[in-house]
């Protein structure tokens, strides 16, 4: 690698910010009396320093601009901060810069403490070595000072990344390189004119122009699991939304199925005409589902640095043939093995919901598949085998959610518990 100690800017660089921003800076110039403006118009302030760009866009005067701040941070530090999503590709090159030793920084003209907020809430702390940016009460940050001081705590030679002027100048000013990435909110020409040393176009044009051959980060694989009824589609929904939202690319899937065998696999367990299938022969089938799925789709998609999002995964045979058929857990996790290998979950959802209202809940919906016709005996035993498997002290992995609640309730809880297991890996 070229670079091993590397400055980000946030906006236009990290997150795409644009909603928090405009919305924003429409809220205090509306508050000001400056009226008819649109969020098209106002993208402009994204990158410059807020008071500048309220003079400029808006003509406002210097004690206008300075009440137009104070109206802005009034609707960003409450509402507008979280309007943000990471570009794709950003953790996986954060990830693959920290494996192969790189220094992280981020350089920001936002004041600090929202610049701090945003890398929590959008996972991007655990990659950064330091995060610089202006004191809340300086109002005319210059980027050549807070490059400046992001250089200094991480040591090194580097580069400056960024999608503005200001952040090349900014980096320029330290006689540092400098990358401008025109995929955030300045254009390529903004950049050339401001000297940068070198532009990419796209999240993975600067993957590969910092990484080179140095090798990348894998992705990571999430599963989820829960009772026939729990919940699991709408909540599955919400969870590839959120990933895609912290800039992961999203590899949904479902178990049994996934690619064109697996599926048909899948057609013939459930298939409600066959009556006389050996509880035996079901445990095979959805091993061999499963093992298709791994090959195909599952590791594939994990080696390129994908999300895997998996409907049920082998807790599912442990629980439903190991629990509800008898067969035993420890059984079908051996029998397991072969099919997955060292594909495992690294981060498992499991909504908790008792079988008898899960399954009132199932049956009112659609058509019962072969499974769902099954006894109530036969839920209550996989219900007993999942919390048995879950309960054991060895799975820091399982984000266990109260599904019974409503649904967006269980969304806020889940997603808090998957970010405290995915920002640790
Ligand atoms: P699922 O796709 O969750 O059901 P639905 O089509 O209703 O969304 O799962 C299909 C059924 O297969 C479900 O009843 C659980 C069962 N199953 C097993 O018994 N063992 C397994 O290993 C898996 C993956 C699923």
């Amino acid at each position: 690698m070229k670079y091993t100690t590397i400055l980000f800017d946030l906006d236009g660089t990290l997150t795409r910010s644009e909603k928090g921003i405009t919305r924003s800076a429409l809220y205090a110039a509306e508050k000001l009396g400056f009226t008819g403006y649109t969020e098209e118009q106002f993208k402009a302030f994204i990158g410059p320093p807020l008071f500048a760009s309220f003079k400029s866009i808006c003509g406002m005067t210097d004690e206008q601009a300075d009440l137009a701040v104070t109206a802005y941070r009034e609707r960003f530090s409450t509402i507008g901060w979280a309007e943000n999503e990471v570009y794709t590709g950003i953790p996986l090159l954060l990830r693959s810069l920290k494996k192969n030793g790189a220094k992280i920084a981020m350089a920001t003209a936002k004041p600090q403490v929202f610049a701090e907020r945003i890398a929590k809430k959008f996972g991007l702390a655990p990659y950064l070595d330091a995060l610089v940016g202006p004191d809340f009460a300086v109002k005319h940050a210059s980027k050549a000072d807070i490059v400046k001081k992001a250089a200094e705590l991480l040591g090194g030679v580097p580069v400056m990344i960024g999608d503005r002027c200001y952040d090349i100048e900014g980096g320029r000013a330290n006689g540092i390189d400098t990358i401008g990435v025109c995929y955030g909110y300045g254009t390529r020409e903004e950049l050339e004119a401001a000297g940068a040393t070198q532009i990419a176009a796209t999240v993975e044009e600067l993957t590969n122009m910092l990484l080179g051959d140095a090798p990348r980060a894998g992705g990571v694989f999430l599963s989820m699991e829960g009772m026939d009824g729990c919940g699991k589609t709408t909540q599955l929904g919400a969870l590839v939304e959120h990933l895609e939202q912290l800039g992961w690319d999203v590899q949904l899937t479902r178990e049994p199925g996934g690619d064109a065998i697996a599926e048909k696999i899948r057609s013939l367990v459930l298939d409600p005409a066959n009556k006389t299938m050996f509880d035996e022969t079901e445990a095979y089938l959805y091993a061999a589902s499963r093992a298709q799925n791994v090959r195909a789709l599952i590791r594939p998609a994990l080696e390129a640095g994908r999300a895997v999002v998996c409907d049920r995964f082998v807790d599912s045979s442990i629980a439903y043939q190991g629990g509800g058929r008898r067969l035993g857990s420890d059984e079908i996790a051996a029998l397991n093995r072969l099919a997955v290998g060292d594909t495992l979950p690294d981060v498992t959802v499991y909504l908790r919901m008792p079988p008898e209202r899960a399954l009132s809940r199932r049956l009112s919906a659609s058509e019962p598949d072969r499974l769902e016709r099954e006894k109530s005996s036969f839920f209550e035993r996989t219900y007993q085998a999942y919390e048995a498997l879950f309960g054991q002290e060895n799975m820091a992995r399982v984000a266990a959610v109260d599904a019974s609640q409503s649904i967006g309730d269980v969304t806020r809880e889940m997603l808090a518990a998957v970010d405290e297991r995915l920002f640790t890996l």
